[in-house]
């Protein structure tokens, strides 16, 4: 017996129903009881864009938006990115532990010797015209991986798993380097097993003829750090659409080309692009003020601000914004930051911004960093879809592992034309 209970009284026969209550919520399902006549399909909820509907239980990742925390594994994000690397939070969000040093050892060692790419792979690369946004590609490629491992079928094997775990994190980093590579007209660079993760990343993008790519340390420790904060955000669109396509039990590469499709929209993944655009529109910072006003009267959106969960500053910004001084060490500041401080300053003083508790997201500074790094705005989606790789395995896995899963399936209010006859073309008005 549930402790505690929801009680229902259905005014329109008088019956009265008392559903369970665990874990903060009552089961939809519950709801279906709820009838006027035996024939009655029964009551169902509305809630579109899942506003209040937890579609699954999970161990992964905890947010509280209204406190502004996000923790992995109940880590707090602030203390990975200090502490941890990216490999290391990877293992972290797949197996629920910080890795031993045997099992960190093994680990790494399994991502590094998956990193090569099948030279198919890179044909199939080639084919793409020389303008071919690089997050087109990643999309495509990533779902031609199920035609070269047709082993990942297999999904209910936890070693098939296992093993496309590694293909997938290894290879994510070598498909958007040769992505990039191929948009500047530039020969693919092979990965070099010697350098770190983050590290043989920046030499698969920017190696010329050197022996050996030298990135900055600080460059790779802020690139690694960014890859940490975006490993995994609970149920955000990709990762529901990663968890929704699986469901059907596809195979993995499928289900994450869709999900990084969902990545790639604006609202999304894509929302860094188009805060760099937007700093370009508004242009200097005299003109943030009339900026401002003109988002308010509903002429555009205060691109990386606003969060579905999120009602607080974003904890992941605020790591970013540190994380930018010091990459602006090394790389020069960028100009538009004054623009972004100065857009932040007046919005979070602005009564329509605090009265809807709208705040910088992850998205706000992360592009004036990759800029400063030498990224053009098509490679930001892309850079942001290598992280959630981890954290699309490990909601995937998660799903496929949980027995009260079924294939995604939800309802609808119909509200279209009852049935009528067919009407031939000559008799249609
Ligand atoms: N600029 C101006 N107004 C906004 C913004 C914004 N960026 N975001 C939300 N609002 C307004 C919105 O118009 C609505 O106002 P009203 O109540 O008067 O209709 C109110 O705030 C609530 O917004 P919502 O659209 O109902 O909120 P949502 O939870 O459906 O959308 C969001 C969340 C992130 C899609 C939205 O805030 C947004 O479009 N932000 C800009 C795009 C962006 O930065 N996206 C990156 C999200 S973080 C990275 C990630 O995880 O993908």
């Amino acid at each position: 017996m549930a402790t505690q209970t929801l009680s229902i009284l259905d005014n329109r026969t008088g019956k009265k129903y008392e559903l369970p209550i665990a874990d903060g919520t009552i089961k939809a399902m519950d709801l279906r009881q709820i009838k006027v006549a035996d024939d009655d399909f029964g009551l169902m909820t509305y809630d579109p864009a899942f506003m209040n509907t937890a579609s699954c239980k999970s161990k992964i990742t905890f947010i509280d938006g209204d406190k502004g925390i996000l923790r992995y594994r109940g880590y707090p994000i602030e203390q990975l990115a200090e502490k941890s690397t990216f490999l290391e939070v990877a293992y972290l969000l797949l197996y629920g532990e910080l890795p031993t040093k045997a099992q960190y050892d093994e680990w790494a060692e399994n991502i590094t010797m998956h990193t090569l790419i099948h030279e198919n792979i890179k044909k199939l690369m080639d084919a793409f015209h020389y303008d071919a946004h690089p997050m087109g590609m990643l999309i495509s490629t990533i779902g031609a991986l199920s035609t070269f491992y047709t082993d990942a079928k297999d999904i209910h094997n936890p070693e098939s798993r296992k093993k496309q775990t590694y293909r997938l994190i290894a290879k994510m980093p070598t498909i958007a380097a040769f992505a990039y590579r191929h948009s500047v007209g530039r020969p693919y660079v092979y990965p070099d097993n010697n350098l770190s993760y983050t590290a043989n990343f920046m030499s698969m993008l920017w190696k010329m003829t050197e022996l050996q790519f030298q990135a900055s340390p600080v460059l790779v420790k802020a690139l690694d750090v960014l890859f940490i904060l975006h490993a995994d955000h609970e149920q955000n669109c990709s990762a529901s659409a990663m968890r929704g396509i699986g469901s059907s039990h596809v195979d993995p590469y499928s289900a994450m080309a869709g999900a990084a499709a969902a990545l790639y929209g604006p609202l999304h993944g894509g929302a860094n692009e188009e805060v760099l655009r937007m700093l370009d529109i508004v242009g200097t910072k005299e003109k943030v003020p009339a900026f401002i006003k003109d988002v308010k009267e509903g002429k555009g959106k205060l691109m990386g601000f606003g969060h579905r969960v999120y009602k607080n500053y974003d904890p992941r910004a605020k790591v970013i914004k540190t994380l930018a001084d010091e990459v602006f060490e090394v790389t020069g500041r960028n100009p538009k930051l004054d623009i972004a401080l100065e857009l932040e300053r007046i919005a979070l003083e602005d009564e329509y911004f605090v009265k809807r508790k709208l705040y910088p997201n992850v998205d706000f500074y992360s592009g004036l960093i990759y800029q400063a790094m030498g990224f053009p705005v098509e490679m930001f989606p892309v850079l942001f879809s290598i992280p959630p790789t981890v954290g699309w395995i490990a909601q995937w896995e998660e799903m496929l592992l949980d027995g009260e899963q079924k294939i995604a399936r939800p309802r609808q209010v119909f509200l279209g034309s009852g049935s009528r006859d067919y009407v031939v073309m000559s008799k249609r008005k």
